[in-house]
């Protein structure tokens, strides 16, 4: 059986009393969830919340790393410092990294065996461009996402990391791809996990959706065969939306 997720990415958004606000608001109304419930929230706000929450079942993390422990590499943020403020979950190779800060497939997959050699767990993104799919491409692209992103990421430690799909032209733009779309790429990127390791790493591993997923399309999202959950970016800024998403 592989646990729900619904997990929020803040992006740039938030300062530490906004996001301490948002955890009084939320904390008693998704206590009770059989979801596993995680905030990716910005870099300043990653100690307060993770202290903040302890006890709880919200899970705080972060929203990127390095793929050095430490050194001379001005703005970045090494495993090791988010293990220092208790963070054992981040984001890898969101399609904001990728875009605007020219982020590849080689440098994705040094940052997930990075985060892993540092047992921090990882939820890595994939999906495709809007001209990407017009060109009937998407399948290709997240193929060679995932051959990337996964390079020498060994077997054993698959259990730490979940994938999450988020097709680039439904990001942000209230267009959400269809529930049957959606599941048709995660089932195809489970076939290729398959491909990469076996049918029984593929089936326990847990992919999201992502993409203007919203309290009145979740459910019809989680009811597909393939889709263990969401990534939400503007629905989990709001505390009621994302209670609903959660309590889907
Ligand atoms: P939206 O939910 O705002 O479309 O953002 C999705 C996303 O990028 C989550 O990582």
């Amino acid at each position: 059986m592989r646990k729900p997720i619904i997990a929020g990415n803040w992006k740039m958004n938030k300062t530490i009393d906004e996001g301490l606000a948002f955890i009084d608001d939320i904390k008693a109304r998704v206590k009770d969830t059989d979801v596993e419930v995680m905030l990716f929230v910005p870099y300043t706000l990653l100690k307060t919340m993770k202290d903040y929450t302890k006890g709880s079942n919200i899970i705080i993390g972060s929203q990127n790393v390095y793929f050095e422990d430490q050194g001379a590499f001005t703005g970045e943020i090494s495993p090791l410092m988010l293990k220092d403020v208790g963070i054992k979950h981040t984001l890898v190779g969101h399609s904001e990294r990728r875009q605007y800060f020219n982020e590849t497939d080689e440098i994705v997959n040094k940052k997930i065996l990075k985060a892993i050699e540092h047992e921090i767990d990882v939820i890595v993104c994939v999906g495709e461009k809007l001209e990407e799919r017009e060109a009937h491409r998407e399948a290709e692209v997240v193929r060679t996402q995932i051959a990337g992103a996964f390079k020498n990421v060994e077997a054993d430690v698959l259990n730490r990391i979940v994938v999450a799909y988020e097709p680039i032209w439904a990001i942000g733009t209230g267009k959400t791809a269809s529930s049957k779309d959606a599941n048709d790429m995660i089932a195809f990127i489970r076939s290729e996990i398959e491909k990469l390791y076996n049918e029984d790493i593929s089936e326990e591993m847990r992919i999201l959706y992502g993409g203007s997923v919203n309290p009145s399309n979740i459910e019809d999202l989680m009811n597909q065969d393939d889709i263990d959950g969401g990534l939400v970016g503007g629905a989990s800024l709001k505390a009621d939306q994302f209670v609903d998403l959660v309590n889907f």
